[in-house]
């Protein structure tokens, strides 16, 4: 029997427009099918459109390895393909050590749990952080204090407000607001205040840099001033999984504790190949960062011309706050009519009374898609009277 409770959870979130359903989709290019309709995909993380190559689709055909790891880490679960991996990501990012995970909420909630066991010490995170993230803090036995997104004077008066150690923990890209940390800032600001610093970098790694080392190539910091370096692969890289990186003090310190490293199965022998496949393939490929840098920029321009609010966002998330729910969800369904897959992203998501379109650009857009996608989001907005600047 399941508790009484949940019947009326559920209620609560039909009523308040917040209630969340599954749709079957299969992305072909800069395409999605869902119940057989092509869509443009405005929605995904295949930021450089490596989860549908062709060429990569190919490669896992020919990977000659197990599909199952056979266990967890600690027992067999560990393969010279998750250790070739993990030699990739330290040679692409210049961290010393790297540990996977089968997903960033993992690592992410996984790091923060078990190494901040200390009442003493004090989480200090970014308001906007991802779920991932606060939960971690959350169930960790440290406190768990936040500052206001990217305010590095309130960022500041948090730490000078904590005698023991504390970790800074914010992210290279924030997910559903597509701005970056002031990285060079929060580096500074740890080093006033010998705290140490995590760095969620999912929606960086790929994106930014000569070999999409990620965030830090837009910043002055090197490897070595990052405490904790996560990300997942789920998004540039398009596969999925993540890691962590850091010194070997750190990543051994999490083989021993990391309680959703040791008791989770390790991911798929041929999933971890192709991943270095499409890592080594990102790194030479830039052609793929100009493209997306190119699709930004046209996308920006053309959300000018149409007097959009403009955000501070220079990534391939480009969010339209609407406001309310129902709204939200009325101009994704209306983009939907008109062949444009876009997603309505609601609290708990995003602060209170800031739902939004979450429009997200590839290398796999043209300039006509996003062009008839931004006139055709204009107009709805004009008919249905929502998100007028
Ligand atoms: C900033 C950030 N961190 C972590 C995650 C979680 O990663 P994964 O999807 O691999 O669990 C996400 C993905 O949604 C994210 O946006």
């Amino acid at each position: 029997m399941l508790p009484e409770s949940i019947k009326q959870l559920l209620a609560e979130k039909q009523a308040k427009d917040s209630y969340r359903s599954r749709i079957v989709c299969r992305p072909h290019d800069s395409y999605v099918e869902v119940d057989g309709k092509h869509y443009v995909n405005f929605s995904g993380n295949d930021y450089l459109g490596l989860a549908v190559d062709t060429k990569l689709q190919q490669r896992w055909g020919e990977v000659q390895l197990n599909s199952g790891s056979t266990g967890s880490p600690l027992i067999n679960g560990y393969h010279p393909s998750h250790q070739a991996l993990e030699e990739t990501i330290c040679d692409w990012l210049g961290f010393e050590s790297c540990l996977l995970f089968t997903s960033g909420f993992t690592a992410n909630s996984s790091i923060l749990k078990n190494l901040m066991t200390n009442k003493q010490h004090t989480i200090v995170q970014d308001k906007l952080n991802h779920a991932s993230l606060l939960d971690g803090g959350k169930e960790a036995n440290a406190k768990n204090i936040r500052f206001q997104h990217n305010n590095i004077a309130h960022l500041k008066k948090r730490l000078e407000s904590v005698d023991n150690y504390k970790l800074i923990v914010t992210e290279g890209i924030f997910s559903m607001d597509g701005d970056h940390a002031p990285i060079d800032e929060v580096i500074a600001a740890k080093r006033q205040h010998d705290a140490g610093v995590m760095l969620d970098d999912a929606h960086g790694v790929g994106v930014f840099g000569k070999q999409g080392e990620g965030s830090l190539s837009l910043s002055n910091a090197k490897a070595a001033d990052i405490d904790i370096f996560t990300a997942t692969f789920g998004k540039a890289v398009g596969t999925s999984g993540a890691f962590v990186c850091g010194s070997q003090q750190l990543i051994e310190y999490l083989v021993n504790h990391a309680r959703g490293y040791i008791y989770s199965t390790s991911f798929s022998p041929v999933l971890a190949e192709m991943t270095r496949i499409a890592i080594e393939k990102l790194r030479l490929e830039q052609w793929r960062r100009d493209k997306l840098r190119d699709n930004i920029t046209y996308f920006k321009n053309i959300l000018a011309e149409l007097s959009f609010e403009m955000t501070g966002s220079d990534s391939a998330i480009q969010p339209i706050v609407v406001g309310d729910n129902k709204s939200t969800l009325l101009l994704a369904s209306e983009m939907r009519k008109q062949g444009f897959w876009v997603t309505a992203i609601r609290p708990p998501t995003v602060p209170a009374h800031a739902g939004r379109i979450r429009i997200t650009l590839t290398s796999l857009h043209s300039h006509q898609q996003i062009k008839a996608m931004l006139f055709a989001l204009k107009e709805s907005c004009e008919r249905l009277k929502i998100c007028q600047n």
